[in-house]
């Protein structure tokens, strides 16, 4: 849609940091996203690769990128190849990148165009020793469609079976988990967009109106300053819908007394926000649910602490874990015994994860088992949900890690206390 593009520079360093790690005589391939069929002649919007548009810039599709640091020929080093464009398709589709433009977005000098990937692939992959192929290991992935990707290696395995075959995986799971400044800026532009969906959106709820209506009232804002919509499915839960973690229907009336629970963010330029706010239909909140609000805002801010470089994973949610418990132990929702007898009592009313990485994917690259580190971009975002009470509550800031000190929260201006909540919705 709108040009919202990341410097030249950006895509330069991150594939120089790439090579950096590939061994010896080492070629590695990066295919675009299909456009994905619906039926008939409809398609979904494109949606780029976030490896290739990590590396490239290029948000079009049919680019491949082959990155052969050592190749003989310096012309050779890196080429994107990207869709052979004529005046026909400008006619009927409409621009599509010029070799001009190409390098111009991505800072490579050589551009093919996509019908003699194979060709010059086939050669160059001859003299190389080792081949990097990008298959998705993200540990949430479940794919059912043979990708493009998916299809270049199984052509690539058949054309050349005695060659040793990498992953790239491995290495873009580290580096795209640490995020540069430009990265950042970009994320934070998003959450401002959702900051203004979300002010909107504060203006609007009253008893009567329909979870679809508020979804409109996103994307409207959304749109019009210039992202491409929602990072992600929105939930717009009201009521006991707030319970259901991966409600997405929005098809229902809110009511007066209920709470309504909005997991929404804006994209921008590629990079998601996520956010999440609870906030009361009718603009107050009940004793009881302000209680509960206040518990998981107190979480959020005490996990938020925990995110500092060196701090592992698991002891992280382990920390989470005990003070959830203590959160439901005063909500008289758990004993203290219940704890004593199961450290994961608190599941029952807590039973996902409280934070992930956060950038081109709204679930981003990140290996959990390794220490985190300045600049990773996490989520934080416990809940409680209480079905027996007819509400759940769910929190969510993005936040940066820094090398010393409290991590910066991206969306320190998105209104999340209860009481500012209360005067906006009825101001
Ligand atoms: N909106 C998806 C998530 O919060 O993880
Ligand atoms: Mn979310
Ligand atoms: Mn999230």
């Amino acid at each position: 849609m709108q040009k919202t593009g990341l410097s030249q520079s950006v895509f330069e360093f991150n594939r120089k940091r790439f090579v950096q790690q590939l061994k010896p005589n080492s070629i590695a391939v990066f295919n675009s996203n299909d456009i994905y069929p619906i039926s008939a002649d409809s398609t979904h919007p494109f949606e780029q690769h976030r490896d290739i548009f990590y590396l490239t810039g290029i948000d079009q599709e049919e680019t491949t990128l082959i990155l052969y640091p050592d190749a003989e020929n310096p012309a050779h080093r890196e080429i994107v190849f990207v869709r052979k464009t004529n005046p026909q398709i400008a006619v009927w589709e409409g621009h599509k990148l010029t070799a001009k433009e190409a390098t111009m977005v991505s800072g490579i000098k050589t551009v093919y165009w996509a019908d003699t990937f194979e060709q010059v692939f086939m050669d160059l992959a001859r003299h190389s020793e080792h081949i990097y192929i990008n298959t998705n290991e993200h540990y949430r992935a479940k794919v059912e469609t043979e990708t493009r990707e998916d299809r270049f290696i199984k052509w690539c395995k058949e054309l050349f079976p005695y060659q040793k075959y990498e992953k790239s995986n491995f290495i873009l799971q580290r580096l795209r988990s640490v995020k540069a400044p430009e990265e950042i800026a970009q994320i934070k532009h998003a959450c401002s967009i959702t900051e203004k969906g979300f002010r909107r959106v504060l203006g609007f709820v009253k008893p009567g109106v329909w979870e679809y209506e508020i979804q409109a009232e996103y994307a409207h804002e959304f749109l019009r300053n210039r992202s491409k919509g929602f990072a992600y499915t929105p939930i717009i839960a009201s009521g006991s819908n707030s319970n259901v973690l991966h409600y997405i229907e929005n098809n229902q009336q809110c009511q007066n007394g209920e709470l309504l629970l909005m997991d929404v963010g804006a994209e921008f330029g590629n990079y998601a926000s996520d956010m999440t706010r609870t906030i009361p239909v009718s603009g107050r909140f009940s004793t009881r649910q302000r209680a509960v609000y206040n518990a998981v805002l107190n979480v959020k801010n005490e996990a938020t602490k925990l995110l500092v470089p060196g701090t592992l994973w698991k002891a992280y949610h382990k920390e989470v874990g005990k003070l959830m418990s203590s959160a439901l132990i005063d909500l008289e929702l758990i004993t203290k015994k219940d704890v004593l007898t199961n450290s994961e009592a608190y599941k029952t009313y807590f039973m996902h994860g409280t934070s992930h990485h956060l950038g081109l994917d709204t679930h981003d690259y990140g290996l959990l088992d390794e220490p985190m580190q300045p600049n990773m971009v996490f989520t934080v975002e416990p809940g409680i949900y209480i079905p027996k009470e007819g509400f759940g509550i769910r929190l969510e800031d993005d936040v940066v890690v820094q090398a010393s000190g409290a991590p910066i929260n991206l969306m320190a201006n998105i209104p999340i206390d209860p009481d500012e909540i209360e005067g906006l919705m009825n101001g």
